[in-house]
């Protein structure tokens, strides 16, 4: 935990919980967040210094190539999950809980996040969206398991929204998105991922609330920041929205290699006698 002198980060902290994001909120230390969905990424990613891995439902898009994160299912992410936390010392393992297995009712939902924390071994859940899901989320954090929420552009309800563009940008839209967050603070959530929304209510709503937000796509105010691993490496580069910044072109790297690779196999330049028996 922090000292007086030295504010949470990377280095002064051995394992991140739901307590020293609070603290780095206090503290005005960003937090670094970054979906994950297998061991050998989530193994880079902590020794990178990442506070959160959000093992996010983004996973149907980039794992599973499909066109919404609808299809995810509960047994898909807690497999997703289990590979994530394997690959941890350090980092805070937040999973999405998928479609439909928690907007039926405080039960289902209970139920869902009771099985990814037993079978995942996750340390938080997230659920997507407003009033409609409070009642869950705090049936869920009576029972001991931390909630992030989500808010702004909530990808499972696509299909309500119609497009992937910014929201909350009238004022009907932006006044709920306040009273959202305020409900989703008063039923116990330690964060709120804020996506999509103009900056200045990200500043806002950020200002306003004593828990944690983490953005994407919502300005540089948030108390911290996410994005989609895929995207901030390059690996799926037909996605280009402006609020991904890439720190790689694995893309053209990857496809690079494996040209390279296929080249040696095909002129025999690979295996040579050093890499044989
Ligand atoms: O599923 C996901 O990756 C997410 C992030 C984009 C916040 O929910």
């Amino acid at each position: 935990m922090a000292s007086d002198s030295s504010p949470p980060g990377p280095a002064d902290v051995p394992r991140v919980t739901t307590q020293t994001v609070q603290d780095m909120k206090e503290a005005g230390v960003p937090i670094a967040a970054l979906t994950a969905y297998d061991y050998t990424s989530a193994r880079l990613y902590d020794r990178a210094g990442i506070d959160v891995l959000l093992v996010g439902d983004s996973a149907s898009n980039v794992m599973a190539g499909n066109e919404t994160t609808l299809p995810m299912t509960l047994d898909h992410m807690i497999y997703h999950a289990q590979c994530v936390v394997r690959g941890i010392d350090r980092s805070l393992v937040v999973v999405d809980l998928p479609f439909g297995t928690y907007q039926g009712n405080e039960k289902e939902g209970l139920h869902s996040a009771i099985r990814m924390m037993k079978e995942a071994g996750a340390h938080a859940v997230k659920l997507e969206g407003g009033a409609p899901v409070v009642a869950t989320i705090q049936r869920i954090v009576e029972s001991g398991v931390p909630v992030m929420g989500h808010l702004g552009l909530t990808p499972q309800s696509i299909y309500e929204f119609g497009t992937y563009q910014v929201r909350a940008r009238d004022e009907a839209e932006a006044e709920q998105l306040r009273e959202d967050a305020k409900r989703l603070e008063d039923a116990g959530c330690f964060a709120i991922v804020l996506e999509k929304i103009p900056a200045d209510l990200a500043k806002e709503v950020t200002a306003s609330l004593s828990i944690p937000t983490i953005g994407i796509g919502a300005g540089a105010a948030t108390d911290g920041q996410v994005l989609v691993s895929h995207d901030a490496l390059g690996l799926s580069t037909d996605f280009n929205p402006r609020f991904v910044r890439r720190y790689a072109e694995l893309e053209e790297t990857i496809t690079d290699a494996i040209g390279d690779y296929v080249d040696d196999v095909r002129s025999r330049a690979f295996p040579d006698d050093s890499e044989s028996y």
